[in-house]
């Protein structure tokens, strides 16, 4: 996490990290459970892929394309990044999403986090965070009946 260098306090990073933490709350709750057709589960998995798609867009339309604007993502890293989020959501809709999917999910997510966050924090200028801004606004809208936004939530306390 980068509680140390502060990036929690730059808005669209802040929002893709309270995404991510939702993410791994409900996907661990998915991949645990013992019964695939429990309709708790079936109904955690479905709230997951709503937030889910949202952020796919947020960081394909904004944090991604950002980066390998500055230099800072290459093709070959962001395709690979945009693969995962493909996996990640096929074994989900088909139900498969295990303890396995959680941890290559997890694993995702720290890259993101110590890398890309990184990145974005020593690279982008205004210009940067306002089409990241816009990215992440058009996604929120992008689905009708989950427009709730994540940039007014203060920042998680840092430990
Ligand atoms: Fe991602
Ligand atoms: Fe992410």
């Amino acid at each position: 996490m980068c509680d140390h260098c502060g990036c929690r306090e730059f808005g669209p990073i802040a929002e893709l990290t309270a995404d991510h933490e939702s993410i791994l709350e409900m996907a661990w709750l998915v991949s645990e459970a013992a019964d695939r057709t429990d309709p708790d589960r079936l109904a955690t998995r479905d709230r997951l892929l709503v937030l889910l798609d949202e952020h796919v867009v947020k960081e394909e339309t904004g944090l991604y394309p950002q980066l390998m604007a500055t230099g800072d993502l290459s093709t070959d890293t962001n395709d690979r990044l945009e693969e995962e989020h493909r996996v990640v959501r096929v074994a989900l809709v088909d139900g498969t999403f295990d303890r396995r999917d959680y941890f290559a999910l997890a694993a995702h997510i720290e890259e993101e986090e110590m890398e890309l966050f990184s990145g974005a924090m020593f690279a982008f200028d205004d210009e940067e965070w306002d089409e990241m801004d816009a990215a992440h606004h058009a996604a929120c809208h992008h689905h009708p009946d989950h427009d709730h936004h994540h940039r007014d939530a203060a920042p998680a306390p840092t430990h």
